[in-house]
């Protein structure tokens, strides 16, 4: 298996003392940087969770976007894409932007080819914070990567998004949430945010709550939150707010 319990992981959770005392990743190329080719595998297989995710998305988000004339649609730190893919599936007007690294693109493109959606989808490739995004955008979707950044990094990330979503356009929050409960009963949540110390400079899981604030101080109104049934995971929408 070469996501979501593999050795990639298992190797990273053995350091996890060092991380601790280092407050953050030991790795000289960490999950932050290009060609970490364990992304390389993420986009090429997905996991038991990105579907289920990305079904929530589409069920909450194509009603509203099957009504509008253009539906851009930019999926950030996109992986296989799933999240857009999905949607493009579901909404016929929407053309999906796919970004993401090189070295990761690769397998988004094939996979974007064997689903036949290749007029539907541009691919552009670099970091979400540098890259220029164009723009504007009906609907951003930012899926499994605000965990792997610190929530002063998020929050850049965040208004740097919402500079090109569209006035009343709406931006798209998947991922694992930690919640109040104790960590034995949302243990996935919790696991994904421990690799995230061992594997970057400053990540970690955070609740439903401080993301739907982060959102809301990037711009945005404040998001529904809809939950993905039988996981820890969290999907948020919000709209663009004029001016
Ligand atoms: C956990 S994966 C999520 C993939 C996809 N959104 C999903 O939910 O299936 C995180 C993705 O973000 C990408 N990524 C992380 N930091 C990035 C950055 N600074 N610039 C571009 N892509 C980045 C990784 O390459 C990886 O494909």
């Amino acid at each position: 298996m070469q996501v979501a319990a593999s050795y990639a992981e298992w190797d990273a959770l053995r350091d996890l003392s060092a991380a601790v005392r280092n407050d953050g990743t030991l790795l000289r190329h960490d999950a932050e940087m290009p060609g970490f080719t364990y992304w390389e595998a993420f986009a090429a297989n997905g996991t038991f969770a990105t579907k289920a995710a990305a079904t929530v998305v589409t069920d909450a988000v194509a009603p509203w976007a099957q009504g509008q004339e253009t539906v851009r649609v930019l999926d950030v730190g996109c992986g296989s894409a799933t999240f857009g893919l999905l949607l493009a599936q579901r909404v016929p007007q929407a053309r999906i932007v796919a970004l993401d690294w090189p070295d990761v693109l690769v397998h988004t493109r094939a996979r974007v080819e064997r689903m036949g959606l290749t007029d539907r989808v541009r691919f552009l490739d670099g970091d979400v914070f540098t890259v220029p995004l164009d723009g504007p955008y009906e609907v951003v979707v930012v899926a499994n990567l605000l965990a792997q950044l610190s929530p002063s990094r998020a929050r850049t990330l965040l208004r740097r998004l919402a500079a090109v979503t569209a006035p009343g356009g709406r931006i798209v929050f998947a991922g694992f949430t930690v919640g109040d409960e104790p960590p034995a009963a949302s243990a996935g949540a919790h696991l994904l945010s421990l690799l995230m110390l061992a594997w970057t400079r400053s990540g970690e899981v955070g609740s439903t709550a401080r993301y739907q604030t982060l959102i809301a101080e990037s711009g945005f109104s404040v998001g529904k939150v809809y939950q993905v049934p039988g996981l820890p995971v969290r999907v948020i929408v919000a709209e663009r707010e004029n001016g």
